[in-house]
């Protein structure tokens, strides 16, 4: 059974390594999946025989719905990062209720909740209490990222969901983080540097409130002054977009992260090209050139697609690999919204 998972993890590996070895000199870094997602298996319903359609169901699911917005990509792959970031992937950010991670300030924006929902009520009636949330989610933002014209990768499975919302967790850290302190981060989960630059590519596409820039664009560092690293041409632009104080009840304005991509929701290295020209939108990003080894990526990935394509597939398997529930562990929800036990639909006293 694991042979074939085997297969596919070298088969990933091969290819990031050939792509790798095409640019001499470049770091070594992540070409394998972190130790936890070897606990997953590719096709694991098909095999197990629980749910042998679960990919083409999913995938039908996300294209429908992605033909009328073409943003859920950009919401799923928030999702996935907040849920696998903190507390592993266990689909708790999934879990409504007072004191989840949803009702974190830091995840005020999330969104594509609905999308689950269809998803898993799809798969309820197909494959009854068979497929986890948290597989779920990954399915669904692999099937989006490639509709957005990102890669195709296999994601593995077998994934458990978390059976409480604990009282307690870490939330992610602020936006406003140095980027040694953002690897450091990265690195207390078991990923690095390249996954770090790799998976801040996925601000290639979606969008970001005034809120978030308004210090580099007039005040940055409180000097009064804008960031100097952020070049004149894209100062002007984001002025205009982000005022500097709003009007009276007006909400505040979103800017696209890459301006180019932007209705398009379109997957390319063009954040990159922005980073390595001064042009990104967040401090997060242009910071990218304030540590050697992601300067020699955001290099790489602006000129190279396919070697941002390559990585950003092995990176997010990754980060599907955090902390997992497997086996016996956690529980198959029957509603993403809420464990089995504090399930309002569930007739606990039933049978
Ligand atoms: C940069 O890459 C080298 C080679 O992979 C690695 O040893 C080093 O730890 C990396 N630096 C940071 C800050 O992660
Ligand atoms: C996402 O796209 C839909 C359809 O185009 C649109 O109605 C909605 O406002 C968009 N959401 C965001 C956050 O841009």
């Amino acid at each position: 059974m694991r042979s074939e998972g085997g297969f596919d993890l070298v088969a990933i590996s091969l290819v990031v390594a050939l792509g790798l070895s095409l640019y001499a000199g470049r770091m070594q870094a992540a070409i394998t999946l972190t130790p936890g997602s070897k606990l997953l298996q590719r096709h694991f319903y098909k095999k197990l025989n629980t749910c042998a359609n679960v990919e083409p169901f999913v995938r039908h699911q996300v294209t429908l719905w992605w033909n009328r917005e073409n943003n859920i990509t950009a919401k799923l792959l928030k999702l996935l990062y907040a849920d696998c970031m903190v507390n592993g992937c266990d689909a708790s950010i999934l879990l409504d209720g007072p004191k989840t991670e949803k009702e974190s300030d830091k995840n005020s924006g999330l969104d594509g909740f609905v999308l689950i929902d269809k998803i898993k009520k799809v798969l309820e009636i197909r494959c009854f209490q068979a497929v986890s949330c948290s597989d779920i989610l990954h399915l669904a933002a692999r099937d989006a990222v490639y509709l957005s014209g990102g890669p195709s990768y296999p994601v593995y499975l077998g994934r458990r969901d978390g059976m409480e919302s604990k009282a307690s967790w870490v939330d992610l850290p602020s936006p406003a983080i140095s980027i040694e302190q953002g690897i450091a981060y990265f690195k207390s989960k078991g990923l690095d540097d390249m996954d770090y630059a790799t998976l801040l590519g996925a601000h290639t596409m979606g969008k970001t409130h005034c809120a978030n820039l308004n210090d580099r664009l007039y005040n940055f560092d409180k000097t009064g002054k804008p960031d100097p690293s952020m070049a004149k041409s894209e100062l002007e632009k984001l002025r205009k977009q982000c005022p500097k104080t709003l009007k009276k009840g007006q909400r505040d304005p979103t800017v696209f992260l890459t301006d180019r991509n932007g209705e398009q929701y379109k997957f390319s290295n063009n954040y990159y090209s922005n980073v390595v020209s001064n042009k990104a939108v967040l401090k997060v990003d242009q910071d990218l050139l304030r540590s050697y080894n992601t300067t020699q990526l955001a290099l790489e990935y602006a000129g190279m697609l396919g070697h941002f394509k390559q990585q950003f597939a092995l990176s997010i398997s990754r980060l599907g690999g955090l902390n997992l529930l497997t086996g016996k562990q956690g529980e198959i929800r029957l509603n993403c919204r809420f464990t089995n036990k504090n399930n309002p639909y569930i007739n606990h006293h039933a049978k």
